[in-house]
């Protein structure tokens, strides 16, 4: 019997501090009608100084655990997917084990901007597959307001802060179709110089701030999720009107709809939140399919896409029965 890997529970966590666009507006020359207009960004969190990525993505653990009816006992392995640790080591997820109380297990952090959560999901599915791992935590977690350049509006008022998490737990198939059915990862570096952040802990006093070309990201991410979405319908031989939700990453309302558009799905059927989130990077698809499945939206038997493209490129996709 082949091992699978099931989403047993989802979690997320904000922080308190809720910005608008009108509050952004009174210190970055913009305005909510622009930004509404652009982006579809109403308002975002930011992280106060103990929200830390390590904070955040332990109280999305905790949440998904909670949903999952499990206990950290449970939890074989650890991966969290962040460009913005606490610490450059020990990995988040390692202080994420601790806080948790974990007394065994693994853990790691995993870089792949706004795509980390898609790349730590597949990563988790192949362990469960191996039989390397029976629960893993698989957790996003970003606090982009520090790493925002407030001088520019083309990017910082884009961003927010917020971790998401799911518990998947290995399931031998036998008694279920439920399952992550399939995952499909992509980078291209070529194009690395058109979402980057200039700097890192290795740079001497350059702990680096966000940069983009918003349009040049625009144009890569609508033609490359839209071949994510059909690379992996293909290998599943399904079709567009099978899936049940679009859980997108969250960047712009319109590279949303668009896709949502492309798979003929009626707009209540695509799972938003980056109208009150804005780009939580590698925590905005796990905060929205966990939003979902807490509300009562995405239900179990439901086919749900997830997918999502940030910086390097790197961009990836997952089709989940959930
Ligand atoms: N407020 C007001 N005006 C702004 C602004 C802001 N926050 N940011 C930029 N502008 C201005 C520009 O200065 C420019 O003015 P000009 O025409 O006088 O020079 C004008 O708005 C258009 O700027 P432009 O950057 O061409 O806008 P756009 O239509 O491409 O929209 C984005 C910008 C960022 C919203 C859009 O490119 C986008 O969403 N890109 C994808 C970003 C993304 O998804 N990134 C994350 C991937 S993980």
């Amino acid at each position: 019997m082949s091992l699978r890997s099931i989403i047993a529970g989802a979690g997320g966590y904000l922080p308190e501090r809720v910005v608008t666009n009108d509050e952004l507006a009174r210190t970055v020359d913009t305005s909510d009608d622009w930004i509404r207009e652009r982006t579809g960004i109403r308002q975002r969190h930011f992280a106060g100084p103990h929200e830390t990525a390590a904070f955040m993505g332990t109280a999305a653990a905790r949440a998904a655990l909670t949903h999952a009816k499990a206990e950290p006992s449970d939890v074989d392995a650890v991966i969290l997917a962040t460009s913005t640790p606490d610490q450059a080591f020990p990995a988040t997820a390692i202080r994420v084990m601790a806080a948790l109380g974990m007394q065994r297990g693994f853990g790691f952090d995993l870089a792949a901007a706004c795509a980390g959560f898609i790349y730590a999901l597949s990563v988790a599915d192949g362990m469960i597959r191996a039989g390397q791992a029976k629960g893993v935590l698989v957790i996003g977690s970003e606090v982009y307001s520090r790493i925002l350049n407030w001088q520019d509006r083309g990017t910082c008022v884009l961003f927010g802060d917020g971790a998401g998490a799911v518990f998947l737990r290995a399931s031998d198939g036998s008694d279920t179709d439920q399952g992550i059915l399939s995952t499909h990862l992509h980078a291209q570096g070529s194009l690395g110089d058109i979402l980057y952040v200039d700097g890192a802990v290795g740079q001497r006093d350059r702990p680096g701030h966000l940069v983009m070309n918003g349009r040049e990201v625009f144009r890569h991410a609508v033609t490359r999720l839209a071949e994510a979405v059909d690379e992996a319908l293909n290998a599943n031989g399904l079709a567009r009107r099978d899936i049940d939700w679009l859980v997108p990453h969250q960047a712009n309302r319109r590279i949303i709809d668009g896709m949502g558009r492309k798979l003929g799905l009626a707009a209540d059927r695509v799972v938003i939140t980056v109208d009150r989130h804005a780009n939580t990077s590698a925590a905005s698809v796990p905060l929205a399919l966990s939003e979902a499945c807490q509300d009562g939206r995405i239900k179990r038997g439901d086919l749900v896409l997830l997918e999502a493209l940030g910086g390097g490129l790197a961009w990836g996709s997952a089709l989940v029965r959930m």
